[in-house]
């Protein structure tokens, strides 16, 4: 592998413009369709040789046997000891998983029907708590694809700061409300007392039989029973799905409710459809690989610590912060499978913005900051909306604008005026944005961040770094504040004093 590595690092690196140049066929390597989605990489500063040492390097890290792995149910997650199932949901995977997230989504559907039959009363309010993959996938769907959907109000709530709750029950009828937890584990502090305080709002507005309402969504449905919910509300997944990969699981259950269920199939379709590609398409056609290349030159050669996300589409607005989730909780690790030390920067920082917001508050840095930032841009052909087309062209043009400036530069006599240029971004084009397009776009995603870690030699499914401060949380809970450091306990004597007389 080292030798792969050795390979890719030694080629050298010419100005992105002139690689237009010297590779007149650049467009046709360099761009892609797959699945809905165009994805145009040639602004970036890959050439032909780096995309044939980075294939060497796919193939020296076994790539295709560790795909095998993950679409086989195989032992893709070998810190926890078990497999990656993601996929299966779509329809993707081993038979037995296959079947078993078919009968779940079954069970699923039956549950919306019911609700839709009104078995609940009339239901107008969905309150959702979750956290992490628990919350992000299910309100990123709602909030790109429901907009006009307006089947039910829903509120996800994942933070634990009581005003997150609070806000989100301003307006809500407790009778018409149904509960929804979300939790793999069923043990997330956050989601636990959000919930516990849900049911107590419930309670206190009149509610007669408050746990009545609730709907589980978990990988521990025993857990769920023990807390109270009646069995034919639990809406199990499999312990295989990770939490940032879960969206496809029923942890989608609230944008499946918002969105109908058989938008949700066509979300799952679009993922499958992704899926098949990233399994079957060779290297130099395969976008999920490809974009990986990207990110691995841009961490590794160029030493870029961040790649920022743009979506020039206001219905994607949540996407960069789903992405933080999934890549950085995915492959922020710094050892590799066999726990030897990684070596190479792992998971660039994600951050990223809405279009053309981002550009009147942090594009600045884009273009003539000191840091080099791999920039990608969303944007969709057909716009959300019916407004006059003024707002989509001025939309696309801002768009393209940008990573052709970013490009290009400007020189200048005046050194503030100057744009050095020479800048990378990539961009990816949808013709629209509609389920299906979406599950493959977060496929495509879910993918990249994938082949990352096989390039990598790391795990992405496993997240014990999440673990420590957890286990401190707890301990400060318990109040246990002579484990911790002398500044740690001051600010907690400050903020929880003890009661006038009492000696520590
Ligand atoms: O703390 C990290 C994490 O475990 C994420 O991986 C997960 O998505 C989130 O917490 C929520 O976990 P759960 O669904 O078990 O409540």
């Amino acid at each position: 592998m080292s030798d792969a590595w050795a390979a890719v690092e030694r080629l050298g690196r010419s100005p992105i413009a002139s690689l237009f140049e010297t590779e007149p066929d650049r467009l046709d390597h360099l761009t892609l369709d797959a699945c809905g989605l165009h994805f145009d990489f040639s602004k970036t500063h890959l050439s032909a040789a780096h995309l044939d040492a980075f294939a060497v390097l796919a193939e020296a890290q076994d790539l295709a046997g560790a795909r095998e792995t993950l679409f086989t149910g195989g032992l893709a997650n070998p810190t926890e000891g078990r497999a990656a199932e993601h996929t299966a949901e779509r329809g993707e995977g081993a038979a037995g998983s296959v079947e078993q997230a078919r009968q779940f989504h079954a069970r699923t559907r039956t549950l919306i029907d019911v609700i839709e039959a009104e078995a609940f009363g009339p239901v107008r309010h969905i309150l959702h708590v979750g956290i992490g993959g628990s919350a992000l996938g299910p309100e990123l769907l709602i909030d790109a694809l429901g907009r006009d959907a307006g089947r039910y109000d829903t509120a996800i709530v994942s933070n634990v700061d009581g005003a997150a709750l609070s806000q989100a029950v301003k307006g809500f009828d407790p009778d018409a409300t149904l509960l929804i937890i979300a939790s793999k584990t069923f043990t997330t502090s956050e989601t636990m007392l959000n919930a516990a305080s849900a049911l107590q709002w419930m309670q206190e507005n009149g509610v007669g039989d408050p746990y009545g309402k609730v709907i589980a969504l978990t990988a521990s449905p025993d857990r769920a029973l023990e807390f109270g919910v009646d069995e034919t509300r639990i809406l199990p997944f499999s312990e295989t799905v990770g939490g940032r990969y879960s969206l496809w699981s029923s942890i989608g259950f609230p944008a499946a409710l918002a969105l109908g269920w058989a938008a949700f199939e066509e979300m799952l379709e679009g993922a499958a459809a992704m899926d098949r590609h990233f399994r079957r398409a060779p290297i130099a056609e395969n976008a999920p690989v490809l974009a990986a290349f990207v990110d691995r030159y841009y961490a590794n050669i160029a030493g870029a610590e961040t790649r920022a996300v743009f979506a020039y589409d206001e219905r994607l607005r949540l996407l960069p912060s789903y992405l933080q989730q999934l890549e950085m909780e995915s492959n922020g690790k710094s050892v590799r499978l066999d726990g030897s030390p990684a070596g190479r920067a792992t998971a660039a920082i994600t951050w990223g913005g809405v279009g053309t917001d981002a550009q009147h508050a942090v594009f600045q840095l884009l273009h003539q900051g000191s840091h080099l930032v791999p920039a990608e841009f969303l944007a969709c052909i057909e716009p959300g909306h019916t407004l006059a087309p003024d707002h989509h062209d001025q939309l696309l043009g801002n768009c393209f604008a940008q990573g052709a400036a970013l490009m290009a530069g400007r020189s200048s006599d005046d050194p503030h005026r100057c744009y050095p240029g020479d800048r990378p971004s990539s961009t990816i084009l949808l013709d629209r944005l509609d389920p299906r397009t979406l599950g493959a776009l977060l496929a495509f995603y879910e993918h990249r961040t994938f082949a990352n870690a096989v390039l990598l030699g790391i795990n992405p499914f496993d997240q014990f770094g999440v673990e420590l401060g957890k286990e401190m949380a707890k301990a400060i809970d318990e109040a246990e504040p002579e484990s911790f450091d002398p500044s740690t306990r001051a600010l907690l004597e400050r903020a929880f004093p003890l009661p006038e007389g009492m000696i520590e």
